[in-house]
């Protein structure tokens, strides 16, 4: 597929197609069939690295190389890969770059919901042709999966565990021999080398529709973790944030690392249930706090600074957006908040400039 120009978000491989390019030209590490790249390759994609020709590779994601090694190694078997985790920890993201670098096509996409049906997974009909003609193959309309059997290609299916069991299990055969049927025709597709599938699912869905054993087994599990340290995520989410900046337009503004710090520092402190030197035990709100979210909170932050401030977000913009991420629940919330403030924050060295803000807000 060629970019489309002035979209609202490329996919990844458009936006880093000169990063894809260059990691081709100097790679010389065998690539498995079809892929674009070799495993090696594809874990600098992910986590970035300097070409001999100087070449940048920007990381994608932050955190434990093990994990992308064993990723893409999955993909390299005839075992799908599924990623899971709690929200926001990258899964959906780790899965377009995967599909991106491999296979230079992340779009082959079913996004599982409670009415995802098994015509989503297989194959349905036009049913104009379907009338007019019968059953043919220029009536058939293929999945996206369908697409990537034919294809060589990455499958990805979002949210595996909300997808009704019965239509799950359509994915064994798919999985295990490789093949499609498709009775009407009395044919069947075969995947080519090159096909695999990445599944995502969320650890807080757990239990909703819990995969089938036979299925489980026709999947290598990667548990993306959220970030160790406070370190970590604050990186995470300052190179997202600049990433997304720029995409919408905002001016180039110097990292707020302490701003970030901050913010981070709540989150964690709250979805820990501890201030982080464990000194004062506090309750945590109904959201989640993930990484995803404190990247939506500096994004909003900057926002505000750059368009009715004068571009570096005060305690006043953090605030602001602190205070919409942490109330989730009118009813509990906003006591949980308040506990936080007057217990963590108020006499923390430092924070009274933003200790004020929240409380204004509050
Ligand atoms: N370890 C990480 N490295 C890089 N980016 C990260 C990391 N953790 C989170 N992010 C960022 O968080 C954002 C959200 O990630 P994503 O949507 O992939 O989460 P998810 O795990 O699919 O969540 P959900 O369960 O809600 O679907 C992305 O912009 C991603 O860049
Ligand atoms: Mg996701």
């Amino acid at each position: 597929m060629t970019p489309t120009p002035n979209v609202l978000r490329q996919h990844a491989e458009h936006a880093y197609a000169h990063e894809l390019t260059a990691l081709a030209q100097h790679d010389t590490h065998p690539r498995p069939p079809k892929w674009n790249l070799s495993p090696r390759a594809v874990v600098t994609y992910l986590m970035g690295g300097t070409l001999g020709d100087g070449t940048v590779i920007t990381p994608k994601y932050v955190g434990d190389q093990r994990l992308m090694e064993v990723a893409v190694a999955t993909l390299a078997t005839d075992r799908a890969l599924l990623l899971i985790g709690v929200p926001g920890t990258a899964k959906s993201w780790v899965s377009e770059h995967l599909a991106a670098a491999i296979s230079g096509d992340s779009t082959l996409l079913v996004q599982g919901t409670a009415g995802t049906s098994e015509e989503a997974i297989r194959y349905g009909w036009n049913y104009a042709r379907l009338l007019a003609d019968g059953p043919s193959e220029a009536a058939l309309v293929e999945s996206p999966v369908m697409h990537a059997m034919r294809e060589g290609k990455i499958a990805r299916l979002e949210e595996l565990t909300r997808v009704p069991s019965d239509v799950q299990d359509t994915l064994i055969t798919v999985l295990s021999e490789k093949t499609l049927p498709v009775p009407e025709l009395r044919t069947e597709v075969q995947a080519t080398r090159g096909f695999n599938m990445i599944a995502t699912a969320n650890n807080r869905d757990k239990g909703v529709n819990e995969l089938s054993s036979a299925l489980k087994r026709r999947f290598n599990t990667v548990v993306l973790p959220t970030p160790a340290t406070l370190d970590e995520e604050v990186s995470i989410v300052t190179q997202r944030v600049q990433q997304l900046g720029r995409a919408l337009g905002l001016p180039d503004v110097p990292p707020a690392h302490e701003q970030v710090r901050r913010v981070i520092t709540v989150f964690r402190e709250l979805r820990g249930g501890a201030t982080l030197d464990g000194k004062t035990t506090l309750k945590s709100p109904s959201g989640t706090l993930s990484t995803a979210e404190a990247i939506s909170v500096m994004n909003q932050s900057l926002t505000l600074a750059a368009h009715f401030g004068d571009g570096t977000p005060t305690a006043h913009d953090l605030a602001a957006s602190l205070t919409g991420a942490v109330i989730k629940d009118p009813a509990q919330d906003p006591v949980i908040w308040r506990e936080y403030l007057e217990t963590a924050m108020k006499k923390r060295a430092g924070w009274g400039d933003f200790y004020s803000a929240c409380r204004e807000v509050g």
